[in-house]
């Protein structure tokens, strides 16, 4: 996107406590598939380029605006939640002298789609530039009466939501909250979805004589719509047909819903765009920052977390979870395997239950098997270890054999030490590799032995003692015991 449209600046309101949220957390902190639910609102607000994105901030302002940590952007803080209207008129300063227009978001509506604003501030542009472009009525508007748009839906269960009362032309006459309607209102459908675009001078006009005489006792940002029409000015209801964007997030049953509907939604981009075979789709979690290449399958239970990247033709297997990693293409992941901050190249093989983790690396063609955890450890090409061993702090070079069972001692009680393995290297079963310590080319270590010292190059390091034998040992005990 280049160039901002002068002529927009947007509002996102997230002053609010979410009381019934019960939580210490601002409400709009909670998280939504992995990110707070302000960031898909921040994300949604930005396609339509605003020259200037004003958020209001109250409730644990200081956490909402260390996560938004937008060069740029205007904080405006509402010390008291006074209600929308008021949290709007707090910015007054932003858009008093305003001859464009103010694209206002509540901030908890986290499946709202760009697209859905953009064409919302492109609806009211051409109400203001073109005389009676709505709908194809040629009636002829004066520009100047257009105070802007209200987005609007029919909510199936409109229960919580501002009812719209409206005129024939789309006009609307005014928006009643739940606690304030008459029963014939609360029968209404169609609701404000809490999207709105002003024309900024009008609204701040407007602000300046909305009350709070309500059954809330809040300044409602809605109320400004009555004040504009008694100003013989006009505001619109744009109705969008699908509600599911719209949906607010008022608590956390909400909260679970919403994500649900958005991890689908991913979902469903992912194998019908991305060419991904997703099996079981109601039990696997794809985050936003997830990329997949095409071919990628994924069975049951698998969850990828934050930026992860999974290459072509790799499989990952029942109950997985990837987060922070960049997988490579053809690599099996086989079951119940965790790998986190962590690459793994080309066709290797991890798992069933692997564990890797802090900037680990293994190989191309390298292979990670049953109970093996690889802890800040690169591991080459070719290299395997397949059964029960802990690689931590270790750089391990291709072509080697890591028996069941080894372990690198990396740990002293007070540091933590490397162990470096070189190309080639045979660990036998069951070997201690007391770090730091380095096991040189082809070299080798025989099964059991605890390994204090440096291995040269080539050779064998052996530390056992002599094995007894006690000829029928056995059946003399069983006499013995008679
Ligand atoms: C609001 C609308 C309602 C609409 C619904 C859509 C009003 C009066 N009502 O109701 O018509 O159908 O959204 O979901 O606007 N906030 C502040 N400061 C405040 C109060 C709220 O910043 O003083 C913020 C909240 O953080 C939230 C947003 O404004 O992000 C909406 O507030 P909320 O209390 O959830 O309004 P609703 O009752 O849902
Ligand atoms: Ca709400």
């Amino acid at each position: 996107m280049t160039g901002k449209n002068e002529l927009l600046k947007a509002i996102i309101l997230a002053a609010g406590k979410g009381k019934r949220f019960k939580s210490d957390k601002p409400k709009v902190l909670h998280e939504v598939l992995g990110k707070p639910m302000l960031f898909y609102i921040s994300l949604a607000v930005k396609w339509t380029n605003p020259s200037e994105i004003i958020y209001i901030v109250g409730h644990k302002k200081d956490e909402v605006i260390k996560y938004i940590n937008c060069d740029g952007c205007k904080y405006v803080y509402q010390d008291e939640q006074l209600g929308t209207g008021d949290a709007v008129r707090r910015a007054e300063k932003y858009f008093k002298d305003f001859d464009g227009l103010v694209l206002i978001i509540n901030g908890d509506m986290p499946l709202i789609e760009g697209e859905t604003l953009k064409n919302a501030v492109k609806f009211v542009e051409a109400l203001i530039r073109y005389e009676g472009a709505y709908l194809n009525d040629f009636r002829g508007y004066k520009n100047e009466n257009v105070a802007g748009a209200v987005i609007t839906t029919h909510m199936p269960n409109p229960f919580g939501y501002g009812r719209v009362i409206k005129d024939k032309e789309h006009k609307i006459i005014k928006i009643v909250e739940e606690k304030d309607a008459t029963e014939k209102e609360k029968g209404i459908k169609e609701v404000n979805v809490g999207v709105y675009v002003f024309v900024g001078k009008y609204l701040a006009e407007a602000l300046k004589k909305i009350s709070n005489n309500n059954n809330q006792k809040e300044f409602y940002l809605t109320d400004v719509i009555d004040v504009l029409n008694r100003m013989g000015k006009d505001v619109y209801a744009l109705e969008h047909p699908d509600y599911i964007q719209f949906l607010g997030v008022n608590n956390r049953w909400e909260l679970a819903q919403a994500e649900d509907i958005l991890r689908k939604k991913y979902l469903s981009f992912w194998a019908i765009n991305g060419g991904a075979t997703i099996h079981m789709p109601e039990t696997v979690w794809i985050e936003f920052d997830v990329d997949l290449s095409k071919d990628v399958e994924i069975f049951q239970n698998v969850v990828l977390k934050g930026e992860t990247k999974i290459g072509e033709g790799t499989v990952i297997e029942p109950n997985c979870i990837i987060k922070n990693s960049s997988i490579g293409k053809n690599v099996k992941i086989l079951a119940n395997s965790v790998i986190e901050d962590s690459v793994i190249e080309d066709n290797a093989v991890i798992g069933p239950f692997a564990r890797i983790r802090n900037n680990a690396v293994i190989g191309e063609n390298s292979q990670i098997g049953n109970f093996v955890e690889v802890k800040n450890s690169q591991i080459g090409k070719n290299t395997f270890a397949k059964h029960l061993s802990y690689l931590g702090d270790a750089e391990i070079g291709d072509n080697v054999n890591i028996g069941a069972g080894s372990i690198t001692c990396n740990y002293d009680g007070i540091k933590k030490h490397k162990t470096v393995i070189k190309d080639g290297a045979f660990i036998g079963s069951d070997t201690m590799l007391v770090a730091p310590i380095t096991v040189g080319e082809n070299a080798m270590t025989g099964s059991g032995s605890v390994i204090t010292k440096d291995v040269p190059d080539n050779a064998l390091a052996i530390e056992r003692n002599q094995q007894k034998i006690i000829p029928d040992y056995v059946i003399k005990r069983k006499k013995k015991n008679k």
